[in-house]
Formats: C-alpha cells, sequence, structure tokens
C-alpha cells in the first residue's frame, strides 16, 4: 500500500462554535486528501495537505463534459468520544460503480478508506458532537486533462474535503414539502442515475430552483420514459407506508444505490416489517392515499438522514400525509439508526468503524 504524505497546515483556522449554525458544506476543515492518477503510472503521490484552491487548466475536461464523481459519508462523534464512520466500504464500492460508469480509473478501495481514516484523525477536532451533526466527507474525483476533445481522462485527481454540518434541510426532522415533478427528468435506465455523478445533480437544479420559489423543498422524481412510476428526491431515496407494506422504488439502474436506504431496508427487515422493493406509480400512490392508506412517507440519505415528508403535491392533488407530523416508523429509524452513528445503540450490524 502506497505511502500518505502529511503536510500540516501554519495557519489552522478557527472552528465553528456554535453547532446550531453549522448549516450544510459551507464550511471546511483545514486539511484535504489528493491523489493523482496518470496514464502509465496509476493512482499515485497520496497526501494530505492544507486545504485549499487547486491549480486547474481552463481546459481541463471535467469542466466541459462533467467527467466527475462523488461521495457523500459522515464521521461522528460518538457520546462515549469514540469517533465512527458508517458504512465506508459501500461508499468505496459505490464510488468504484460511479467510475465504472464514467471510464474513471477504479480506486483501491481499501487504501482509500484508509486515507480517509487518516484524514478524519487529523481533523478530529472539527468534528462537532451536538445532536444532529456531524463530519461530512466529500471524496470526488475529477478528469484534468487539458484537451477540449471529447475522450475519457488519462490525468485525474481523487480529492477528499471534510465539512462539519448540521442538518441538511432547514426542517430537520420536520416533515418536508415536495412536490412530483411532472416536467423535467432526472435520469433514465441505461444513462446515470445509479452513480454519484455531477450531471445528475445540474439536470435536478432547474426543477429544484422552481420548487424553492414554491415554497416546497425538493421534488419527487417520476421514471424518464413513461413519467408514471416514482424513482427518488434527488439528495435522498424516498419510503411510503401503504397499509402494511413499506414500499421503496426497486433500483432498476436510473435510481442512486443509496446506502441508508440499504441499512434502512436491513433495519426494518430486522424489525419483522413487511418492506418492498417494487415499482410504485404516482396513481397508486394517490390512490392509497384517498383510501386513507398512506400512512407515512420518508426520505433516506446521508445528508438527508432520515427525513419524513408530511405534504406531496402531483398536479391539484394534495396528499397531506399523516397531518404532516413524522410517523412512528420514520421516527424508529431515525432514533436507530442516528443512535447507532453515535454510539448510544450497540451496533449490531457492524457498521460503524472506529476511527
Ligand atoms: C448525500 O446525501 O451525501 C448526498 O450526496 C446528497 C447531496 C448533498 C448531494
Amino acid at each position: 500500500m502506497q505511502e500518505i504524505r502529511v503536510e500540516l497546515t501554519e495557519h489552522p483556522q478557527p472552528k465553528p462554535t456554535d453547532s446550531s449554525k453549522l448549516g450544510f458544506g459551507t464550511i471546511f476543515t483545514d486539511h484535504m486528501f489528493i491523489m493523482n492518477y496518470d496514464e502509465g503510472e496509476g493512482w499515485h503521490d497520496a497526501r494530505i495537505v492544507p486545504f485549499g484552491p487547486i491549480e486547474l487548466s481552463p481546459a481541463a475536461m471535467c469542466l466541459h463534459y462533467g467527467q466527475s464523481v462523488f461521495e457523500g459519508m459522515k464521521a461522528y462523534r460518538a457520546v462515549d468520544g469514540r469517533i465512527l464512520l458508517f458504512r465506508p466500504d459501500k461508499n468505496m464500492a459505490r464510488l468504484n460503480s460511479s467510475n465504472d460508469r464514467l471510464c474513471i480509473p477504479l480506486i483501491d478501495e481499501e487504501f482509500s478508506k484508509k486515507a480517509i481514516e487518516k484524514l478524519v484523525s487529523i481533523e478530529k477536532d472539527w468534528i462537532p458532537s451536538a445532536e444532529g451533526t456531524s463530519l461530512y466527507i466529500r471524496p470526488f474525483i475529477i478528469g484534468i486533462d487539458p484537451h477540449v476533445g471529447v475522450h475519457p481522462a488519462q490525468h485525474l485527481l481523487f480529492i477528499v474535503l471534510c465539512s462539519p454540518v448540521g442538518a441538511y434541510y432547514p426542517e430537520g426532522l420536520n416533515p418536508v414539502k415536495i412536490y412530483v415533478e411532472t416536467n423535467y427528468v432526472r435520469a433514465v435506465k441505461g444513462g446515470m442515475g445509479y452513480t454519484k455523478t455531477a450531471g445528475n445533480y445540474a439536470a435536478s437544479l432547474k426543477a429544484q430552483d422552481e420548487a424553492e420559489k414554491q415554497n416546497y423543498t425538493q421534488v419527487l422524481w417520476l421514471d424518464g420514459v413513461e413519467r408514471k412510476y416514482i424513482e427518488e428526491v434527488g439528495t435522498m431515496n424516498v419510503f411510503f407506508v401503504i397499509g402494511d407494506e413499506i414500499v421503496t422504488p426497486a433500483l432498476q439502474g436510473s435510481i442512486l444505490p443509496g446506502i441508508t436506504r440499504m441499512s434502512a431496508i436491513e433495519l426494518l427487515k430486522s424489525w419483522g416489517m413487511n418492506v418492498v422493493e417494487r415499482k410504485l406509480s404516482i396513481d397508486e400512490l394517490a390512490q392509497a392515499a384517498q383510501d386513507g392508506k398512506l400512512k407515512e412517507a420518508f426520505g433516506t440519505g446521508t445528508a438527508a438522514v432520515i427525513s419524513p415528508i408530511g405534504h406531496l403535491k402531483w398536479g391539484d392533488d394534495v396528499m397531506n400525509i399523516n397531518n404532516g407530523e413524522i410517523g412512528p416508523i420514520s421516527q424508529r429509524l431515525y432514533d436507530t439508526l442516528t443512535g447507532i452513528q453515535w454510539g448510544k445503540i450497540q451496533d449490531e450490524f457492524g457498521w460503524t468503524v472506529e476511527v
């Protein structure tokens, strides 16, 4: 395994003192991890260096053709002071799945996990401890060849930065308002919907912007072909409690395979609940709401954690779910998942990794 060179900053920044003002993703820690890829040499020159601007040619491929992938993961300060990562192996595996789709050379998952552990341990004093806070970790890879021809890059950068964060949605655990997007589409099967690549998020911006102008938090994407089946929200996967079934859309290539989604399914199954991954049309959901069978809706994601959905609008049809309040299943999932992440609950699944 290659060595990781460490160069510590001579100008450490003051750490945030008020955890309630952290917000999401605007404050960065003192250091970042960087590693280069050059054709013929492979991934090399792994280093942890002071956080700061990187030099890129204006012709760098990632700026023109979006050859760029990323991950989102968190480090938690447990109640007993330990620092825990949550299922980092799954993030590294998903990064390689995105890499493969975008013709990015695969990374060594074990080495990358160790590099992130080393970065987090250097930045441990940046990890907030207040309830609901964590250190968000953003690994990403970009193609940097100065070349405006459309080809897979031969020179790339793998960077990891860290940001102390609070809740992603200002609503926190209060239910969010979402509408069903009927004009734009996010992804189609055969495309890149299952990857974490910049383009998927760029494709969502217009709809997101229109939603915010109408006082909605996000949009719920339907499939891009029939415009009928529910997919995801874009920052989170979705679950619906319909009668005695908990339904989440099956992964069919256009939906992000969320690690929180996977963990929620495993938890729900371990509680003996009837969780089903299947196609769910928006008509079926609206009918269930009309028949009083739609009990709860919630999103899952690393940034979003468990986010109840209290209001879902589809054209003129408004579904007010569980009177706009968090339901018992969403609450139990939130408590259990964050309980494991913050070391308050025994981690029977072996999901946490101590740094
Ligand atoms: C995450 O949940 O980690 C995400 O990447 C979603 C969003 C912040 C882009």
